[in-house]
């Protein structure tokens, strides 16, 4: 047998210098949910990368993320000594919006992906990232998807809007799919929204990210109004700061716009 084919998917990418942490796995099975999910024995140093992080992102959080964000981090008592339970924080998902969360162990099959927000499962991990990664880290951390994406899911439009979009997602074909990951781009990981108090973030890959929470409402960036087609066509790049980003008016702006695309498009009844 060749080396080829004795290095696994992992290993190949390892040598080729893509991170292994982020090529999507395939589920081979059912993964824990909500109150079957254990709590991990985290060592003290991530503890400590927890509070480092969550303190460090808080100084730049009041003024510029929407007061929804905020909210739901209420609602889940979110707090810097301690990284939460997922079997907690989905217990707050339950009565908040119905939605409950999945244990997963990093980057995920999109079909897979798409296949739990339709079912309103939030896939996320429970590890966090190195300490020499703290500024940056390509790979999805507990922070990544705690810290920055669960606030919202306490909200009933983004929930909806979100479940609409994993049932279009997994419906989606060809260019649709391509339109659907810009989609998700632009608003749950880089969305802003415009208040009447001024512009506000909401996106989790800006909130969870020291360079894109400072940069996102500076002058460097072009805001452009929510227009679906707009977006969907828009460039992007993951390797760089956002250039360019699109403001919605409302949680319930956004449901309705996903909304009344998804159904000319055939993607959701
Ligand atoms: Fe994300």
């Amino acid at each position: 047998m060749s080396d080829e084919k004795i290095l696994s998917a992992y290993a190949k990418a390892a040598e080729q210098g893509i991170d292994p942490r982020c090529i999507p796995q395939k589920l081979n099975g059912p993964v824990p949910e909500d109150n079957q999910i254990i709590y991990p024995d985290y060592p003290e140093s991530d503890q400590e990368s927890w509070r480092f992080l969550f303190h460090r992102q808080m100084q730049f959080l009041p003024g510029r993320v929407c007061n929804e964000y905020l909210t739901g981090s209420e609602k889940l008592k979110f707090t810097p000594d301690k990284i939460p339970a997922l079997k907690d924080l989905s217990a707050v998902f339950k009565k908040t919006t119905g939605w409950k969360i999945a244990r997963v162990p990093g980057l995920i099959d999109e079909q897979d992906f798409f296949e739990l927000l339709r079912r309103r499962v939030f896939p996320s991990t429970d590890y966090i990232r190195g300490k020499n990664e703290l500024d940056y880290t390509p790979a999805p951390d507990l922070f990544h998807d705690m810290f920055g994406h669960m606030p919202l899911l306490t909200d009933p439009n983004f929930a909806s809007f979100y479940q609409m979009f994993g049932e279009a997602a997994f419906n989606a074909k060809g260019i649709q799919r391509k339109w659907l990951e810009t989609f998700h781009w632009f608003t749950v990981e880089f969305g802003l929204i415009n208040k009447p108090d001024g512009m506000r973030i909401y996106g989790a890959g800006i909130i969870s990210s020291l360079g894109e929470v400072q940069h996102a409402l500076s002058n460097e960036v072009e805001i452009k109004p929510f227009d679906v087609k707009k977006l969907i066509n828009q460039p992007y790049d993951v390797w760089h700061v956002q250039p360019t980003l699109f403001a919605i008016n409302s949680f319930e702006h956004l449901e309705n716009e996903f909304k009344n695309w998804t159904k000319k498009e055939g993607l959701i009844t």
